[in-house]
C-alpha cells in the first residue's frame, strides 16, 4: 500500500539519520485582507489571524523592521507571480519547454509534501526563507491530507500549488534518483558549474537520507548556478534552514533580517502558519472548556519513539521528576487524599500531548486522588490520543495541528527530544521548553534540561566545507549555529551570546 510505505520511510528516517551522521502581532500589523484556504473559493477573512493574540502570550521578541519590509515586498512577488497571473502563465510555457526564455522574471520553489506534520511546517519554513533569499516564490503541493488546515498566509493570491500544474500528479513520487534531480545530474556528469544550457527546472532532493551530490545545494557556487534555474521543485522533510545561515552569499542579507538568531522559526512560523477556521474554532472550543480557567498553563509533549528502548515507566518517572524538580508541577502527598475536585480551583492546567493515553491517566490520578503540598489545584487534560501516527490522514493532522497550537499557548513547555512536533510548539509560543532527553535503554544524566535557544534542531546537516572541499562539523564555523541540545549532531541557530 502506497500510503504505508511512506510512513515507513519517514518513521525509519531517524534511525538512519544517526547511521548517516556520521507573527509575531507586528507582522500582521500591516493590515491586510486574507482568504482561509479552508473553503474553497469562497472568500472568508481568517478569524485566528486576528484572535491568536487573544490567546497566544505577546512575543518579547520584535522582528526587525528590514523583515517586515522583506515580507512586504515578497507579498507584492508572489501576488504579481502567483498561481494563473500572466507572468506565472509564461512561466509555465518555460517549465513545458524545458527551455530558459527571458519572458518572465519570476521563480518559483515547489515544496512537496513528505512525512509528518512537524516535518512539513518546518521544511516549508526553510523553504521559504530560501524562496525570501532569492526571490523566488514559494508554492506549495498541499495533498488532500494537508487540506484545509491553513489560511493562506499572502494575500490576494494563493500559495497552494494548483491542480493544472504540469507535473502536479507525479511530482510525490520524485525520488533522489530522478532525472531532473540536481544531485543526480552533477553526479552523472549531465551538468557541471560551466554549463550554459541548463533546464528550466530541477529538483531538489533535500531530505534526512540525501548523498554528498544533493547537498551541495548548501554551497555557494551549487547557489550561483541554481540562480539561473527558473523552477526548482524541493522535496524536504527536515528543517534545513540552520545551514542557510554558512551560505556567505546569504551571510548579509540574513544578519539583517534576523539580529536576533533564535527568533527565526519564531517569526516565519507565526507568519506563515495561521490555523484555518475550521482549526481554530477546534483550539479556541478545547482551550475554552479546558484551559482558560487555570492560572498558569503547562504542555507536556511527549513522544516515543521506540517502546523497546524508551519502557513507559521510565518515561512517566522522566515526567515526574522533571516536572517536579524544575517546580513546573506541585508534588503530591500521597499520605492524604481528596474527595472531590472543585474545578472553580484549579491553578494550574495540565496539556498533555501523546499518542497514547497511559501518561495521562497516571499524572490524572495522581493529582485527582492526592492533594498537592503546595496546596495549588492541578487538572491534567489530553485532547487525543490516536495510538499511531498517521502523516497521511487529514483529520489526523488537523488534530495535531490543534494541538500543537493548544501546547505553544502554554506558560511552561516539557517537550520530547527529537520531535519535530514539540519544536513548532515552543517556536510558535516562542519559548524555550524544558526537552526530555533521550531515553535509550538506560535513564539520561541528567533526565532534562532547558532548551539554550528555542529554534528547532536540523536532525541531518551536511558536514562539508565547500571551499576546503573536506568534511567539516558544521557547528564549529560560527558561533550562532551550534550543536543541539536533543540531538548531538544536529545544528540549531542560538544567539551568539547564549
Ligand atoms: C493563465 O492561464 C489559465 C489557464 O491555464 C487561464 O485560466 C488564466 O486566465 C490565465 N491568466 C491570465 C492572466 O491570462
Ligand atoms: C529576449 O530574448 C530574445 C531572443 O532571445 C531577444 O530578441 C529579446 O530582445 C530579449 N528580450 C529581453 C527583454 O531581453
Ligand atoms: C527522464 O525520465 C523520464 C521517465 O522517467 C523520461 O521520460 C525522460 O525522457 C527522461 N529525461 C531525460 C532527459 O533523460
Ligand atoms: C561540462 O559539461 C559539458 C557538457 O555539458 C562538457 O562539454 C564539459 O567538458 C564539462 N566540463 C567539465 C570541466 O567537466
Ligand atoms: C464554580 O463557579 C461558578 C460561577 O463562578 C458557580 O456557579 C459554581 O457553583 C462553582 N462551582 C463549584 C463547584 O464551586
Ligand atoms: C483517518 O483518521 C481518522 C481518525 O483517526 C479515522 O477515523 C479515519 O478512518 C482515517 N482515515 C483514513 C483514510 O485512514
Ligand atoms: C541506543 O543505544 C545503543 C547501544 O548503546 C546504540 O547502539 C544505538 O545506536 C542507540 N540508539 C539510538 C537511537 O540512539
Amino acid at each position: 500500500m502506497k500510503t504505508f510505505s511512506k510512513v515507513g520511510a519517514c518513521l525509519i528516517a531517524f534511525s538512519v539519520v544517526v547511521v548517516i551522521v556520521y507573527q509575531d502581532i507586528a507582522l500582521n500589523s500591516i493590515s491586510r485582507s486574507a482568504k482561509s484556504s479552508t473553503v474553497g473559493n469562497k472568500e472568508e477573512s481568517c478569524l485566528s489571524r486576528s484572535q491568536l493574540v487573544l490567546y497566544r502570550k505577546s512575543s518579547p521578541h520584535k522582528p526587525s523592521s528590514y523583515l517586515i519590509t522583506k515580507l512586504r515586498r515578497y507579498e507584492e512577488l508572489h501576488k504579481r507571480c502567483g498561481p494563473h497571473t500572466k507572468s506565472y502563465n509564461r512561466s509555465i510555457k518555460q517549465l513545458v519547454s524545458g527551455q530558459i526564455d527571458n519572458s518572465t522574471d519570476c521563480r518559483y520553489v515547489v515544496w512537496v509534501a513528505f512525512c509528518g506534520l512537524g516535518n512539513r511546517i518546518l521544511s516549508i519554513t526553510s523553504a521559504f526563507l530560501y524562496a525570501l533569499l532569492t526571490n523566488r516564490v514559494l508554492l506549495i503541493n498541499q495533498e488532500q491530507d494537508m487540506g484545509g488546515l491553513f489560511c493562506e498566509p499572502f494575500p490576494d493570491t494563493s500559495w497552494i500549488l494548483p491542480e493544472d500544474f504540469l507535473f502536479k500528479s507525479e511530482i510525490n513520487s520524485f525520488e533522489q534518483n530522478y532525472n531532473y534531480s540536481y544531485g543526480y545530474m552533477l553526479k552523472s556528469n549531465i551538468i557541471n558549474y560551466s554549463t550554459e544550457l541548463l533546464p528550466s527546472y530541477m529538483f531538489l532532493y533535500l531530505s534526512h537520507d540525501y548523498d554528498h551530490h544533493d547537498k551541495l545545494f548548501f554551497c555557494d557556487q551549487d547557489q550561483a548556478l541554481l540562480s539561473k534555474v527558473p523552477w526548482l521543485i524541493m522535496k524536504s522533510n527536515v528543517y534545513f534552514l540552520p545551514s542557510l545561515f554558512l551560505i556567505s552569499s546569504f551571510e548579509q542579507e540574513l544578519s539583517k533580517l534576523f539580529p536576533d538568531k533564535e527568533t527565526v522559526f519564531h517569526h516565519l512560523g507565526r507568519y506563515l502558519f495561521q490555523p484555518s477556521n475550521l482549526v481554530w474554532r477546534l483550539i479556541t472550543q478545547y482551550y475554552q472548556d479546558y484551559l482558560a480557567k487555570a492560572e498558569k498553563r503547562i504542555g507536556i509533549q511527549i513522544r516515543v519513539f521506540d517502546a523497546e528502548t524508551s519502557p513507559f515507566e521510565y518515561v512517566m518517572d522522566q515526567i515526574l521528576a522533571c516536572t517536579q524538580t524544575e517546580k513546573l508541577l506541585p508534588e503530591v502527598d500521597t499520605e492524604k487524599t481528596i474527595a472531590a475536585q472543585s474545578e472553580n480551583q484549579t491553578s494550574k492546567a495540565v496539556l498533555i500531548t501523546s499518542l497514547f493515553p497511559g501518561y495521562f491517566e497516571k499524572l490524572k490520578n495522581m493529582y485527582g486522588e492526592h492533594p498537592t503540598k503546595t496546596g495549588e489545584t492541578v487538572a491534567v487534560y489530553q485532547p487525543s490520543h490516536e495510538e499511531e501516527q498517521q502523516s497521511y490522514n487529514n483529520s489526523h493532522n488537523i488534530q495535531a495541528w490543534v494541538e500543537m497550537n493548544l501546547l505553544s499557548f502554554s506558560d511552561e513547555l516539557v517537550t520530547s527530544a527529537w520531535s519535530t512536533f514539540g519544536y513548532v510548539a515552543q517556536g510558535l509560543g516562542g519559548m524555550r521548553p524544558w526537552i526530555l532527553y533521550k531515553i535509550n535503554q538506560t535513564k539520561p544524566d541528567p533526565l532534562c534540561g532547558q532548551g539554550m535557544s528555542m529554534e528547532p534542531c536540523y536532525h541531518a546537516p551536511p558536514v562539508y566545507d565547500c571551499k576546503a572541499k573536506t568534511t567539516v562539523d558544521t557547528a564549529t564555523l560560527v558561533p550562532h549555529v551550534r550543536h543541539c541540545e536533543d540531538i548531538r549532531w544536529g545544528i540549531k541557530l542560538f544567539n551568539s551570546s547564549s
